[in-house]
């Protein structure tokens, strides 16, 4: 069984890849290295030892991509490529709208065209915009509030209207809640390059000494100590979503939306504690006023995931930060992995 895996240099993309291979999948990757290192490719076939198939190409690319359908007999899509920053999306609206979208029609023609109608869309909470109550259910209304959670929205409708137009369409819409951690071996993690825009590489770089202090996004949140409130999720757990969301494409035919969280809410003070735990030293921060956009809490229901997969998230946050930790330790720190 041969899974074509777009963005599998990513965070989330190479620790599906270690799964599936781990499971027995054939796993072909193409990425573009635009938020990824090609030493992630190395690493998920180090950690498995076995062979991954690998193209470096944009998604955009129509011939490149309808190269890879030529060369492969691809069984099911697990959709990872795009772009994620959400505040960079509402600086860059028109670049995020024509990569994420303009990838994911190249995909789907190609797709058409070889006969291939078994998709895993990695989608995000952030379809469930700012009106939604808690926990966030599958079959609320979506809406997002910025360009990258549009894009969201409009490739989960894209999906949809394709499976409408041929019952052998089986599709299936990943939203992710807040995905954290690394790989226990240290090779695979979520590099805190750039800018980043999510708090725990922000976290990450203070520990390792590389940023001076936290910037926490206000305190004055109707939550317990004031902070936001997110479903924080080991990625070794959302990489094995994966594997129970493709066996379910790979036996039934048309569209379900799954939330991948844990259902547990955890505030930005609770998190910088846990971190602190993990590290073994006190994280400076700064409180400041809230972030433009956010929401105060935000969690999933799981009993979607449970009832239809069978899969549920096992690890807590001691273990999402302990995992981080010796990922950027190993990097950031002792500098004995590039
Ligand atoms: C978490 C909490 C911030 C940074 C976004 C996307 C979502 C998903 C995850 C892709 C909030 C606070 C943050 C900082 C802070 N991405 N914070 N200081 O906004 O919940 O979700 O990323 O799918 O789709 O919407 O994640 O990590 O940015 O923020 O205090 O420097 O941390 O206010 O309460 P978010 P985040």
């Amino acid at each position: 069984m041969k899974v074509f895996v777009t963005g599998g240099a990513g965070f989330i993309g190479s620790h599906t890849c270690v799964e599936l291979l781990n499971a027995g999948y054939e796993v072909v990757i193409a990425d573009n290295f635009s938020n990824s290192k090609p030493e992630a490719v190395e690493n998920i076939q180090r950690i498995t030892g076995k062979p991954v198939s690998f193209y470096q190409a944009d998604m955009r690319d129509r011939e490149a991509i309808r190269k890879i359908f030529a060369e492969h007999s691809i069984d099911v899509v697990i959709h990872f490529a795009g772009f994620k920053a959400l505040l960079e999306s509402v600086c860059k609206p028109l670049w995020y709208y024509e990569n994420n979208l303009g990838g994911t029609f190249v995909l789907c023609q190609a797709m058409q065209e070889a006969g291939c109608k078994r998709i895993v869309f990695s989608s995000s909470a952030t379809v469930y915009g700012m009106k939604n109550p808690v926990p966030f259910k599958e079959d609320m209304p979506t809406a997002a509030s910025n360009p990258y959670g549009c894009t969201k929205v409009m490739i989960e409708q894209i999906l949809t209207d394709l499976a409408a137009t041929d019952p052998q369409w089986s599709v299936s819409l990943l939203r992710y809640f807040n995905p954290i951690g690394a790989h226990p071996s240290g090779l695979l993690g979520e590099y805190p390059n750039g800018n980043p825009s999510n708090l725990l590489p922000h976290i990450s770089l203070v520990a390792a000494g590389l940023r001076p202090e936290v910037i926490v996004f206000g305190d004055d949140y109707d939550t317990p100590d004031g902070t936001g409130v997110r479903d924080y999720i080991h990625v070794a757990d959302l990489a094995r979503g994966h594997l129970f969301a493709l066996k379910y494409v790979l036996e039934h035919s048309g569209v379900e939306a799954v939330n991948l969280g844990t259902g547990r809410g955890t505030s930005v003070l609770e998190l910088l504690a846990a971190y602190s735990e993990a590290c073994g030293k006190k994280i400076p921060y700064r409180i400041v006023p809230r972030r433009q956009g956010d929401i105060a809490v935000c969690y999933a229901d799981t009993e979607k995931a449970r009832c239809l997969f069978g899969w549920e998230a096992q690890r807590n946050i001691s273990q999402m930060c302990a995992d981080s930790w010796n990922f950027v330790k190993k990097r950031f720190v002792e500098g004995n992995i590039l």
